[in-house]
């Protein structure tokens, strides 16, 4: 039996926890002098491989694809494969496929059509797409999928190439292309601004962004096969040993929760790099060797009882809005420093006695996904909060559908976009005032500061259960996208939970 695949989206309630969800800017700050070469057409496409992406609060970049001449915007997803859209799609053949994608929170429906589609400037003849005809719960009205085809439910249900992703699609009808997709992640200054040498956000296929031309010399990651098995396939790559820097400047020690790993040591974390989730997903153990020392630190099992729009965080770290926390990961030798802008996040929202909310941006996984061969073979999910601090390249080498296996493996490569001194500054500007007092601010505890939650276990696992994916509780943990597909005469309606 086909164990059904999993891929991973962020749960966009998340948006209603900014207090206001805006564009962000598209080419707003640019090197006084600096001429533009090329000017973006109306879907934002540059025509040199590049495309502007929107950057909603911070939560979730967007960009559009343009389907039978109409424009639509969507969320652009590494962590799932297949492209859907709600609403009216000129000249679309319906191929009457009925297809469900629920998601840990909300679930869009609709059918398998095939179109024509123009992405960043490349043309694809009838592409293949789920048109939704009802999303239920999911504040936004499509995603683009941009992960490994072999788990895409669309090219399962076709059972041939006409079923591929979009960029399997682009990379297959012209072999010099390279295959690569990168993007880059801004900041939206005015939330935390104001912000120095601020970027817009793009995305290109087959090129890399000017002035990150370094990123061809960051180390290779592999990208891991899933030991799961195909449907489960994400860009998934190995953290070093022991591979977080913490706040105290020290290592922290990890151990994979994966049974019998067929990559890496013991120590090494697989992490699913996933640009459709917002908040970063660590063992629990990790986020509370970051955040529990820290004094003032407050484990939350339920945000609603910290105000009402953070119902449906669980099991996260509150801490005080103007401690400078400093976090690096590791990935073959080399640091990527976090911002401690998005390590904690301001969520703007006063608590019963008017102090402000602040809250670790990277939380602890639900323990029903580490671990748990129906998600793939994962530990942890670095989503934008991580995102935004490179500029990452995902090279598909083989994974493209119909490529010789062994001829190009895939490879992942990260440049840092973090300047350590001007990341501090921008936190000192941000969240003191502009007064550096971090040199005094209060020595982490010698230890965590966790009290006894539901159920206790000892020796580092997670410590409680949560249960968000089971219950439907809309944690940030339990957003996953759990994709089902439906058989041709299933009923879609009674399909929403699989
Ligand atoms: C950033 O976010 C703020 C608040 O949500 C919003 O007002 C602003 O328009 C956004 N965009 C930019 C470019 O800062
Ligand atoms: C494409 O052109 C735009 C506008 O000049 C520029 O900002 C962007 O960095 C370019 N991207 C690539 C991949 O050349
Ligand atoms: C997407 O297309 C719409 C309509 O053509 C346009 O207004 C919007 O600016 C585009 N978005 C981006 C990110 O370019
Ligand atoms: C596509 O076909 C299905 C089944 O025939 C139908 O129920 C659905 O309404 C069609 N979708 C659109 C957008 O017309
Ligand atoms: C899918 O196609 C392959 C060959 O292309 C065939 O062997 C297989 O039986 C097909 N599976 C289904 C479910 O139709
Ligand atoms: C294929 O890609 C190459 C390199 O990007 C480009 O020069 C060429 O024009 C493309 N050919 C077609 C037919 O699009
Ligand atoms: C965080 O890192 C910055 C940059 O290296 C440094 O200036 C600052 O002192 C560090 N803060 C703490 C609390 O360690």
């Amino acid at each position: 039996m086909r164990v059904p695949a999993r891929s991973f989206f962020l749960s966009t309630f998340l948006l209603s926890y900014a207090t206001a969800v805006q564009l962000d800017l598209v080419g707003l700050k640019r090197e006084p002098g600096l001429r533009s070469l090329y000017r973006r057409d109306d879907s934002g496409v540059f025509g040199n491989g590049s495309l502007a992406l929107q950057n909603f609060g911070d939560l979730l970049y967007s960009c559009n694809v343009t389907l039978g001449g109409k424009d639509f915007p969507v969320i652009i997803d590494t962590g799932s494969v297949d492209l859907w859209v709600l609403g009216d799609v000129p000249e679309t053949n319906n191929l009457s496929l009925p297809l469900t994608l629920p998601f840990g929170k909300g679930a869009a429906e609709g059918f398998i059509n095939t179109v024509q589609m123009e992405f960043n400037g490349f043309t694809i003849p009838d592409q293949a797409y789920m048109n939704a005809i009802a999303v239920q719960d999911i504040a936004f009205t499509g995603i683009i999928g941009l992960g490994p085809s072999s788990a895409s439910p669309i090219r399962a249900m076709l059972n041939d190439s006409s079923g591929d992703p979009a960029l399997d699609r682009i990379f297959r009808q012209n072999m010099s292309t390279p295959n690569t997709l990168t993007f880059l992640l801004s900041r939206n200054a005015t939330l935390e601004g104001p912000l120095v040498d601020q970027f817009f956000s793009q995305l290109t296929i087959g090129t890399v962004v000017p002035g990150f031309e370094a990123i061809q010399d960051s180390p290779k990651l592999p990208a891991l096969l899933d030991q799961f098995g195909p449907s489960t396939q994400h860009w998934t790559t190995l953290l070093d040993p022991n591979g977080i820097i913490g706040p105290d400047g020290q290592q922290i020690s990890t151990t994979t929760s994966i049974p019998n790993p067929t990559d890496g040591t013991p120590d090494q974390l697989h992490v699913v790099l996933d640009s459709g989730f917002s908040v970063p997903q660590l063992p629990a153990y990790v986020a509370d060797a970051i955040y529990g020392r820290i004094p003032g630190a407050e484990f939350i099992e339920d945000g609603s009882t910290l105000h009402p729009e953070l119902a449906g965080f669980v099991n996260f770290w509150r801490i005080p809005c103007e401690y400078e926390v400093n976090v690096s990961f590791v990935f073959a030798g080399q640091e990527y420093p976090v911002s401690p802008l998005d390590l904690n996040a301001d969520t703007q929202l006063p608590d019963i006695n008017a102090k402000r909310i602040c809250i670790a941006f990277f939380q602890q996984i639900a323990d029903n996904i580490a671990g748990n061969p129906e998600f793939g073979a994962l530990d942890m999910i670095l989503g934008m909060g991580f995102l935004r601090n490179t500029y990452s390249l995902f090279n598909f080498g083989d994974f493209v559908d119909g490529s010789p296996d062994n001829v190009a493996d895939p490879y992942i490569q990260l440049l840092s976009t973090v300047d350590k001194a001007k990341m501090h500054r921008e936190f000192v500007v941000a969240r003191l005032g502009g007064k550096d007092t971090t040199g005094s601010q209060p020595a982490l505890l010698p230890s965590i500061q966790k009290p006894a939650v539901t159920p206790q276990t000892s020796g580092g696992s997670a410590t409680s259960g949560n249960s968000g994916l089971d219950t439907g509780v809309g944690s940030v943990a339990a957003s996953f996208n759990a994709v089902c597909r439906t058989s041709r005469r299933g009923s879609v309606n009674r399909r929403l939970k699989c």
